[in-house]
């Protein structure tokens, strides 16, 4: 029988069990495994067609590389030394032929981007679930009013709607930034062996094929150290998570007793184990929290890849953790994200004593005047006049008021300071009187991010297909 086993591949002596415990990546690389059998087995089905390795030969391991399970990995260095090694107590010196022109460098490099292209998919079906959401809960909030903000101070009033196409426009920027990862990982390191390629006629072309891929990489120096697509999906990840963490900050300030614009339904409202008045934020406050484990999951992959010299080097396997842990906690944030928007009511009377109590609509009153032919400064500044003499008569804007301060405020300048009135009247494009379009465009991206995620190859389908597959 063939022994793989940790460090006899190199026709060496065993490795110290703690260098083998310090070097393997076995435990994070197990949740590669599904990526490396597709692999093997596109990679297996090209030496068979191109003659290199017996079609008996390859039909042997192939039978027995679809039956491997997470289960059956001996500890090892990393999960292709385990497969292999798993392979090699079932078939004997055969299964060695499956490592044929192939290194494990190009091998992970192809594990890593099968993984980001799934992890893509997997995150653009979720950012279509949350467009979407956000798209018919807008529609259902167009005449829920409460104010915008600058400086963290109310500004002008807007709806509901708005904020919540604001959310969205941020999320569908993720989507477009996904699609770009996608076409980023959309090439084919298989082939590229160790380095420098290999003498074996393989056809780099048929796996390109068999995995789905559109083009192969040009230069296999740059292809077994290149993690520029793990960077891409991990950034795109940690920027999605950062929009994730803003919207979770408003929340988080909407639903205080200062705010007071949102409740929280109990469902997503966690308790004190002191207070018993208490419904906090937690979900949200986690959402916002988790967007700085992305961040530094992206600053550990630029550190790792930083100043290596070119070509493989062990440094790489450090992009396991941060690479690996990035898909599921963007798919766990964004569906806590539309989970827990979908939960929240918002306190539309709250919203407008906000906008009454604090002449946000001042602008409007201001725009309104200066569409009289009045200077836009003089109209602002005559408007500012207006609101000082109200705040210190502590009333709201009247006519009267207004006629005091200057003559060409009439009852049509006035009407511009209805909360109403001031929403509908921004009909400038991305304005807050346009949402049905804006809520139109988050539905359109929504699909978009659908269709994306429908075009990925998925390697369960690939694995199926490999299986059976001629030889
Ligand atoms: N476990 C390694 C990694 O994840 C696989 C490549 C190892 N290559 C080597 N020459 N030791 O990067």
């Amino acid at each position: 029988m063939t022994i793989v086993g940790a460090g006899a591949a190199s026709g060496g002596a065993q490795l110290l069990p703690e260098v083998l415990a310090f070097s393997s990546s076995l435990a994070l690389d197990k949740q590669l495994l599904r990526e490396d059998l597709v692999g093997s087995l596109a990679h297996l089905i090209m030496l068979a067609r191109s003659g290199i390795v017996p079609r008996e030969a390859a039909e042997k391991i192939r039978a027995e590389l679809v039956k491997i399970r997470e289960q059956d990995l001996p500890v090892e260095e990393d999960v292709h030394m385990a497969v292999e090694a798993a392979l090699s107590r079932k078939l004997d010196e055969t299964a060695g032929m499956l490592h044929t022109a192939r290194s494990r460098n190009d091998q992970i490099a192809l594990d890593l981007r099968l993984h980001v292209r799934e992890q893509c998919a997997l995150a653009l079906e979720q950012v279509a679930k949350l467009l979407r959401s956000l798209a018919e809960r807008a529609g259902a909030e167009k005449d829920t009013l409460l104010p915008s903000f600058t400086h963290r101070q109310r500004a002008q009033p807007v709806s509901a709607a708005y904020f919540l196409c604001g959310y969205g426009a941020m999320f569908a920027r993720d989507a477009e930034a996904l699609r770009s990862v996608l076409q980023q990982c959309d090439v084919s390191p298989l082939g590229v062996g160790a380095i420098a390629g290999t003498s074996f006629p393989i056809d780099r072309e048929m796996t390109r094929r068999l995995l789905r891929f559109s083009r192969v990489s040009v230069n296999g120096l740059d292809t077994v150290g290149d993690r520029d697509f793990a960077l891409d999906f991990v950034y795109a990840a940690a920027r999605a998570l950062l929009h994730a963490s803003r919207v979770a900050a408003d929340v988080i300030d909407f639903s205080t007793a200062e705010f007071g614009y949102l409740r929280l339904d109990d469902e997503i409202a966690t308790g004190s184990s002191m207070m018993p008045q208490k419904k906090n934020p937690d979900v949200f406050e986690l959402i916002r929290g988790k967007s700085g484990r992305a961040v530094g999951n992206l600053t550990a992959l630029f550190v790792t890849l930083k100043g290596l010299p070119g070509g493989y080097n062990r440094d790489l396997q450090e992009d396991r953790q941060p690479l690996l842990e990035t898909g599921p906690l963007l798919r766990s944030v964004l569906e806590m994200l539309q989970l827990g928007l979908a939960r929240l009511r918002f306190d539309a009377q709250r919203g407008l004593q906000a906008l009454l109590s604090d002449y946000t609509q001042a602008t409007d009153v201001a725009e309104a005047l200066a569409m009289k032919g009045v200077p836009f400064r003089t109209a602002y500044k005559l408007t500012g006049q207006l609101v000082r003499r109200c705040q210190d008569a502590r009333s709201p804007l009247t006519l009267e008021m207004a006629r005091q301060v200057d003559p060409r405020f009439d009852e049509d300048v006035l009407r511009a300071a209805d909360p109403r009135a001031s929403v509908a009247r921004k009909r400038s494009a991305g304005g807050a009187g346009r949402v049905d379009e804006q809520i139109s465009f988050l539905e359109k991206e929504s699909q978009r991010a659908g269709e994306a995620a429908a075009a990925v190859p998925r390697l369960h389908a690939l694995f199926a297909e490999l299986s059976e597959a001629s030889l």
